[in-house]
């Protein structure tokens, strides 16, 4: 698990978290944070250097739109969907996985 503060998340841009050794994307989106594997599931693009829209984060390499919530790849040329992992938010508290 690892542990971000709330306050320190800026609205709809992406960070990289690692968590236990794996590459994490984190978005806030109002009060809600989302966290996504980093590793797109097209080619070797990292997600969170993607832009966020409505609850998507596009893939910069070549476009490829994720559900932040399910991981859903939603647009090709991704089709498999990206890992989830649990968000709580206690305060400014932020903690991911
Ligand atoms: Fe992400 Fe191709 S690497 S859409």
């Amino acid at each position: 698990m690892i542990e971000l503060k709330l306050s320190e998340l800026n609205e709809n841009k992406a960070i990289k978290v690692d968590l236990d050794g794996t590459d994490i994307c984190v978005v806030r989106q109002g009060s809600e944070v989302f966290a996504i594997a980093d590793l797109c599931s097209h080619a070797e693009a990292s997600l969170s250097e993607g832009d966020v829209t409505m609850g998507r984060i596009e893939c910069w390499l070549h476009g490829a739109e994720f559900d932040l919530r399910t991981g859903e790849a939603v647009t090709p040329p991704a089709s498999a969907p990206v890992e989830t992992y649990p968000v709580s938010i206690e305060g400014d508290t932020v903690r991911v996985g």
